[in-house]
């Protein structure tokens, strides 16, 4: 197993290594093009899919090491994450924002609790088949942040609570089953917390909880 994973980390970032060289080279042919008589909105677009193709290499470096924690406000980041993703879906999803906006700090790396939260929203628009409702909660306590990613769905019966976050396991034609699982080991082992199935209701939709430890003042 131990073999497997040094395997996997190594593809990842090799990978990112790899589609650097030319990224950095795409970076540079749009200085260029800036300067000449080119609608900027096409140059813009083109820095915007460069930036996508940063976060998803940043990413893929970053899995196998051990990531840098570091204080940031988790009210933000999330946000963030989800207000990027609501631009880029459909406007038959309907995105609401149920939580409190103030600064939570927590240890975090920002780049891979991105991640866990664009899975989720992934995951949650797939089972609601591209059209109905998404909620996102942040809630806090004296000691911890939850947050909940609730959708409209089809729902997650009892008995597959757990099954959904092996790697491997999924239910659709083009999945990888890895969502998931990456998911549950950035909140479980990089960043000390828990992820689990909140409330989920066949037909009805499914709350998934992701809960960190707040930093100690
Ligand atoms: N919000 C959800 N509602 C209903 N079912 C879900 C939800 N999230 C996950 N699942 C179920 O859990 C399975 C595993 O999810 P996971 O994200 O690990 O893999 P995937 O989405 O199938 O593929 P990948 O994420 O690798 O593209 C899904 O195939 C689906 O059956
Ligand atoms: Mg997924």
């Amino acid at each position: 197993m131990a073999t497997q994973n040094k395997l996997w980390a190594g593809m990842a970032k090799e990978t990112a290594h790899q589609i650097g060289t030319p990224l950095s080279s795409l970076i540079g042919w749009v200085e260029i093009l800036k300067t000449e008589d080119i609608d900027p909105s096409i140059t813009l677009e083109i820095e915007k899919d460069i930036e996508r193709l940063q976060t998803i290499t940043d990413r893929f470096s970053k899995i196998g090491s051990v990531p840098v924690l570091e204080e940031h406000d988790i009210t933000a980041e999330t946000l963030h994450t989800y207000e990027y993703l609501q631009s880029r879906f459909s406007k038959q999803v309907t995105f609401s924002y149920h939580g409190t906006k103030e600064p939570i700090l927590v240890m975090i790396n920002p780049t891979l609790h991105s991640w866990t939260i664009e899975n989720l929203v992934k995951n949650a628009i797939d089972a609601m088949k591209g059209k109905g409702s998404l909620d996102l909660q942040i809630e806090q306590d004296a000691n911890h942040v939850k947050i909940n990613v609730k959708d409209s769905g089809t729902g997650i019966s009892k008995n597959q609570y757990k099954s959904i976050f092996e790697p491997g396991f999924t239910t659709k034609k083009r999945g990888w089953g890895l969502g998931l699982s990456l998911t549950k080991r950035i909140v479980e082992e990089y960043h000390g917390g828990k992820i689990k199935v909140l409330h989920s209701e066949i037909g009805k939709g499914t709350t998934f909880q992701i809960l960190l430890n707040k930093k100690v003042q």
